[in-house]
């Protein structure tokens, strides 16, 4: 660690080894070894058997609801297996309490998707490439050397769909991609070796086709190293920053189980999605409402928008293909997160099924974050002013060349927001010098970075006020001039409930000023209206590959901003279970049927995401980006929930003066 970076933490008071309390509990270090051991026992599996997934077999909402703490509750698994010598694939859900396999299914890869890409397979798969005679023959034809191949950088990439041709049906594929490095530590994103794509079959531990497009396009020669030495002298002037909580945090935490500020939630973590937020509710008054059942980010699609043999095959699906959740860092005090620190440790399972702990993997602290409300009343004098608390619970995961970090924020007013974070290095490619690239943006006079877009996939199964909830959009528009409209100035607010799932396919529009609120119809607030919260979208781009592409049947739900669907326990990732190799899952998909969404039990969607010309800014590694969404309670309250947080110094802020009452509140 840094010795620059200081703070705090707070010591977890439970063990991960520990018994379960609550049935969404994530399972534990052991019963993670006893699930896989009873897998292994029961299905006879063989060594060379795998475990792409092995995470708690969520139960049924129904039990969950029901559940009353220390009475018993189920306790499964769910697994994925892969036996890497056959290629064959299947699915079990083990029972805990009764110590057997409960369920078994075998799947076909060629028609479910194949199973993520597993972290061994990431290193076997540069293994493979760099011992294949014509791909070493290829980079040779580039003017490098047999010593030069020793420190090339392969980036393992998922293979795709494209199409049914046979020489690829039902086989294991990655795709490598590889950057010249004159040192193994240096930035290979700077030498893109153009033109060249090794296909491997990971089950046969081979390459059975590589890509050359002979245009031999020159390796850029520039080093552009981030590490701390290459950077050279710091700027200065900046003196030190420190945050601190003299008394402790606000929150407490009760196994996976925070309350803060009326707020509470239990914290969730998956190998695919990452963290997860369950049950979250907020206390108003003597009741504790309930909001929603599960949030989580479910999948994401990258593709990029590039002809060349390097690039037009790229949409990386970094949960279902990899695993936001598997690939999460393990967070540096002081560095990651500042202030007085909560860690969650992860239980979690390596590719072969042995439980390890994730340390550090989930980060929850309180921020200052402004003004909450205010107002000087010049009249009388009486001013009042309070500062924002809010409370913030997130991750990192580092997927390939790009960081992404996704921030869950609780707000004392009752919002709700996902700020993703997104960095780390682009994908790049080598051009001849003085020539514009055709499908990118320059970033150096050597590199460019294909344009390309990012999507993310929320998942919120929303449970406001209760199990039945509806959708409604709303769209403004001006009034016609006339008898009702004397002034020219009025204009139409036009709300209606959005009824079937094919209705609520919708696209976010910034013009008419559209807007999406959950609501519950059986519940009315003090003026009288169904309680709400809406959904602020920001001004997010949708998929601009061709519906009927590849890409866009593979990635359908960031064809929509919004997608909302019954609660149907089977459909829980936008992009579908499988999405590595699938030739299209998920959305459009899950909303074929067109059921109805009215007062039911609901899950709302949200695509949300960025388009990306890459600049000379984002190199070499790209200052962060934001995107994200936020949920507001729109009706759901009977006045501003946060007049109650106390001013002063009663609010625990200090400010530069030494926290002078004065100057929150005057008499
Ligand atoms: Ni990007």
């Amino acid at each position: 660690m840094n010795s620059q970076c200081h703070s705090a933490t707070t010591k977890p008071e439970t063990a991960p080894g520990a018994r379960a309390t609550h049935p969404l509990d994530p399972l534990s270090i052991d019963e993670l070894q006893q699930a896989a051991e009873i897998i292994r026992r029961g299905q006879g599996l063989a060594d060379s058997c795998r475990f792409p997934y092995l995470q708690l077999e969520e139960p049924d909402k129904a039990e969950v609801l029901a559940f009353v703490p220390g009475q018993p509750f189920s306790r499964r698994a769910f697994a994925t297996v892969l036996d890497k010598a056959s290629g064959a694939m299947a699915e079990g859900i083990v029972d805990l309490n009764a110590g057997e396999v409960s369920a078994w299914r075998e799947l076909d890869p060629a028609e479910a998707g194949q199973a993520p890409i597993m972290v061994e397979e990431f290193f076997t798969c540069v293994e493979i490439v760099q011992n294949d005679p014509a791909w070493r023959e290829a980079v040779k034809k580039r003017g490098l050397t047999d010593a030069d191949i020793e420190n090339i950088q392969i980036d393992p990439w998922s293979f795709g769909y494209y199409g049914d041709d046979p020489k690829y049906q039902g086989k294991r594929l990655m795709r490598g991609v590889a950057f010249y490095r004159d040192k193994f530590t240096d930035n290979g994103y700077a030498h893109p070796i153009e033109g060249l794509v090794a296909i491997i079959d990971l089950n046969e531990g081979k390459v059975i086709e590589l890509l050359d497009d002979g245009r031999n396009t020159p390796v850029p020669e520039t080093k552009r190293n981030y590490d701390t030495p290459s950077l050279g002298e710091s700027r200065e002037g900046l003196k030190p920053l420190h945050i601190v909580q003299p008394e402790g945090v606000s929150f407490s935490v009760d196994g996976w189980k925070v309350s803060w500020q009326n707020w509470q939630f239990r914290v969730g973590f998956t190998p695919r999605e990452g963290l997860v937020l369950n049950q979250l509710s907020y206390t108003d008054g003597d009741k504790t409402r309930p909001i929603i059942y599960r949030a989580s980010v479910t999948d994401m699609a990258v593709p990029y928008s590039d002809t060349a043999i390097n690039h037009y095959w790229k949409c990386a699906f970094d949960g279902g293909e990899y695993g936001l959740g598997r690939l999460a860092n393990q967070l540096e005090l002081g560095c990651d997160c500042l202030g007085a620190i909560r860690y969650f440790d992860i239980p979690a399972v390596d590719d072969k099924g042995e439980p390890f702990l994730m340390k550090n993997a989930v980060c929850m602290h309180e921020e200052d974050f402004g003004t909450l409300w205010k107002h000087y009343e010049f009249r009388t004098n009486v001013f009042e002013v309070r500062r924002s608390r809010r409370l913030v619970i997130s991750f990192f995961c580092t997927v390939g060349n790009y960081d992404y970090g996704f921030y869950w924020y609780l707000y004392q007013d009752g919002t709700i927001q996902l700020e993703t974070k997104l960095t780390g290095i682009i994908q790049t490619a080598g051009m001849v010098s003085g020539t514009t690239p055709a499908h990118g943006g320059k970033v150096t006079p050597e590199i460019y970075g294909p344009t390309h877009q990012h999507f993310f996939n929320a998942r919120l199964h929303m449970m406001l006020d209760g199990e039945n909830n509806s959708v409604m959009e709303t769209n403004f528009s001006p009034s016609p001039a006339g008898e009702d409209n004397p002034w020219g100035n009025v204009f139409r607010t036009d709300a209606r409930v959005l009824k079937t799932e094919q209705e609520a396919a919708r696209e976010a529009n910034g013009q008419s000023g559209r807007f999406w609120k959950i609501i519950n119809p059986n519940v009315k607030n003090a003026v009288g209206n169904p309680t709400g919260y809406k959904l602020v979208a920001e001004h997010n781009p949708v998929m601009l590959a061709h519906a009927d592409s590849y890409v866009g049947r593979r990635a359908g739900f960031a064809s929509k901003h919004l997608w909302v669907t019954p609660y149907d326990p089977q459909q829980r990732y936008g992009s579908g279970n499988y999405p590595n190799q699938n030739k299209g899952d998920g959305f459009p998909y899950y909303a074929e049927k067109d059921r109805s969404i009215e007062n039911t039990d609901i899950v709302v969607w949200h695509t949300y995401g960025h388009t990306h010309v890459c600049k000379p800014e984002d190199f070499p590694v790209m200052p962060v980006e934001y995107v994200g969404f936020t949920l507001k309670p729109n009706n759901f309250f009977d006045a501003n929930p946060a007049m109650d947080v106390p001013g002063g110094k009663d609010s625990g802020s200090v400010n530069a003066s030494g926290g002078d009452d004065a100057c929150c509140s005057k008499p």
